[in-house]
């Protein structure tokens, strides 16, 4: 009885001192950790010239098609921007030109960057420089070919958080490339050891079974973003906030049609409007990503045809295949 009295007069004293006192109305949005734009989010591709040199023009006139298609977010500099061909001075020039047709313009379009790589110093010198640039999030998968333990993984998010507390982080598992697959639980275990600055998590596993126990452990203001095309709508369907799309380089409107209407829940929209990308989400893998992606965009006359080792330009057996695929989607 004396505790819950004791109880009752703290928390009487602590409404008295609100009351008196309001809490600052708000952070200014610089320093909160705002949530992102759900969605149809581009992984985009990074144009070169056939010498592999960047080409920036090409770049510049991708960036403006996005924000004139709806397109609601970009993932720069992840494995279908080629990241880990690029050097650090190129990842500069890259995020200084999409500051300035994305940031400088005011246009609501949320710019994510990858910045994971095995090497934690690396991670925290990567996404310093996308904090530099008005990044609004670090996409960082789990280190690839190490195979780290979940408490690895707790250690390497903890580091890179408490070095760039400014910048938000979604988390990436995409165990088919990494070797690596992150667990809800462990999600879970992140997001609770680092906190807010964890925002979200992009799950490229396809498996639609995780969405619903990783927002129950995590809350639903954590984003997932799911990062595979076939079976994304669906993700989103159940709950999830938006695809990181492969099949938004070539068709950014249909995919923030999509999207919407997967937000809003609308099955039969959805249904409707994609079965005519199927083909696209399928084909789009038929070589490694972002070989076929790259050869779609230059056959729209988009860009060149530049890629850099060890990938390769789409070999001439799958042109067909994908020739066919954006023809029944109204793309070529
Ligand atoms: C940006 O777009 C999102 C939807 O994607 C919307 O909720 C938000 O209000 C917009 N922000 C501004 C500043 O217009």
């Amino acid at each position: 009885m004396k505790s819950l009295a004791f109880l009752i007069s703290i928390i009487a004293t602590a409404n008295a001192f609100t009351f008196l006192h309001p809490p600052p109305l708000s952070l200014s949005s610089s320093t909160s950790l705002s949530a992102l734009n759900p969605g149809s989010t581009v992984a985009l591709t990074t144009p070169m010239l056939p010498s592999g040199s960047l080409d920036i023009p090409a770049y510049r006139k991708l960036l403006q098609w996005h924000v004139e298609s709806g397109t609601k977010g970009l993932c720069v500099l992840g494995t279908t921007g080629e990241a880990s061909t690029l050097s650090f001075e190129e990842r500069e020039e890259v995020l200084k030109v999409t500051k300035e047709e994305i940031k400088d313009k005011n246009h609501n379009v949320s710019i994510i960057v990858g910045t994971g790589t095995i090497n934690p110093s690396t991670c925290i010198k990567y996404s310093l420089q996308a904090l530099k640039y008005s990044a609004d999030a670090s996409l960082i998968v789990t280190p690839y070919y190490v195979k780290p333990t979940p408490t690895g993984l707790l250690n390497h998010y903890k580091k890179i958080a408490d070095a760039v507390p400014e910048l938000p982080i979604i988390l990436y598992n995409v165990p088919s490339r990494t070797g690596c697959d992150m667990l809800p639980s462990t999600v879970s275990l992140i997001k609770e050891n680092c906190g807010s600055i964890i925002i979200g998590i992009k799950e490229a596993t396809g498996d639609l079974s995780r969405v619903e126990p990783i927002k129950k452990m995590c809350g639903d203001d954590f984003m997932m973003w799911s990062g595979d095309d076939s079976t994304g709508s669906e993700f989103v369907l159940l709950g999830g906030d938006g695809v990181i799309s492969v099949t938004a380089n070539v068709a950014p409107l249909k995919m923030n049609f999509i999207m919407e209407a997967a937000l809003a829940k609308d099955r039969s929209k959805v249904e409707e409007e994609n079965e005519g990308l199927k083909g696209v989400h399928e084909e789009l893998f038929c070589q490694a990503n972002p070989i076929p992606v790259k050869w779609a965009l230059w056959k729209m006359g988009r860009v060149e045809e530049g890629i850099r080792g060890p990938l390769t330009v789409l070999e001439e057996e799958y042109w067909g295949r994908v020739e066919k695929a954006l023809e029944e989607a109204g793309i070529l």
